[in-house]
């Protein structure tokens, strides 16, 4: 199957069809979410949560991303890997910005980054893309800046929602290729979509987004405790892995594992 690439998702907008993005941070998993054909891998700092037990995403470092994103694109054979640039890796200037995703083009061999920000970021952006890495834009409620935002919490609602729009059409101009919006009013995320020529991708922002994101642990049952309303679950895998855990447990000190055949 040929390579999903930035300018499919803007023919799938073009074309009214939808495609699916879920997180991924390691081949394994990114090579199963790719046969079964999701469009979309983002190596999201979220890493910092599901996979280090960190409570925010901003003590992930660069280095850090750049293992989770390098086995991903490892696993993929079509998807597209977009990789979060991390909190503290870009902000400081275009050129700061341009050197972090560099990087993770050069080191880890991701097809595009994904960053955070409003209108602010627009020049960062607009050196980025001017230097050949494809820029995914996330607006709305922005995990980085959970402190600044006062956790989390719907962003756009009533005059919030031209800000938005506002953010998403700064980041459209300053060339992102896609916009993604976390926890947005869905009438806020649909005018968006409709404003906007590129693609749009929502975690939380209703149903009329072009494309649709989950963290895979979330979607699959892993995470364990409450997940945000926007997660839809398919799966029930902690269960799994914690009855497959025990039964192996139980099996060793039982003797029945291993049997004669597992022996040489
Ligand atoms: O880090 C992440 O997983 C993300 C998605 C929730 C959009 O940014
Ligand atoms: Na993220």
């Amino acid at each position: 199957p040929s390579r999903i690439r930035t300018v499919h998702l803007r023919r799938f907008k073009d074309d009214g069809r939808r495609f699916a993005m879920l997180t991924a941070y390691d081949a394994q998993i990114a090579s199963i979410f790719d046969e079964a054909g999701v469009e979309v891998l983002l190596v999201g700092d979220s890493a910092a949560n599901v996979m280090m037990g960190r409570t925010t995403t901003l003590p992930i470092t660069v280095d850090e991303m750049l293992v989770f994103s390098r086995s991903v694109v490892n696993g993929v054979r079509r998807a597209l890997v977009v990789a979060d640039v991390p909190f503290g890796s870009y902000e400081a200037s275009p050129q700061q910005a341009v050197a972090t995703g560099v990087r993770f083009l050069k080191e880890a061999g991701v097809h595009a980054v994904k960053v955070e920000g409003d209108a602010a970021m627009a020049p960062h952006v607009r050196a980025m893309v001017a230097a050949g890495i494809p820029v995914m834009a996330h607006v709305g409620f922005t995990p980085q800046s959970e402190h600044a935002l006062g956790g989390y919490r719907v962003q756009g609602r009533g005059d919030a929602a031209a800000r938005v729009l506002e953010d998403a059409r700064a980041m459209q101009d300053a060339g992102a290729f896609c916009v993604l919006m976390e926890m947005v009013p869905s009438e806020v995320a649909a005018e968006v979509d409709a404003a906007l020529e590129v693609p749009t991708i929502g975690i939380g922002a209703g149903g009329s987004t072009t494309g649709q994101v989950l963290v895979w642990q979330d979607m699959l049952g892993m995470t364990q405790g409450r997940v945000p309303r926007f997660v839809k679950r398919y799966a029930d895998l902690r269960g799994v892995i914690s009855e497959a855990a025990t039964a192996f447990a139980d099996d060793v000190r039982s003797g029945t594992f291993p049997a004669e055949e597992h022996g040489f």
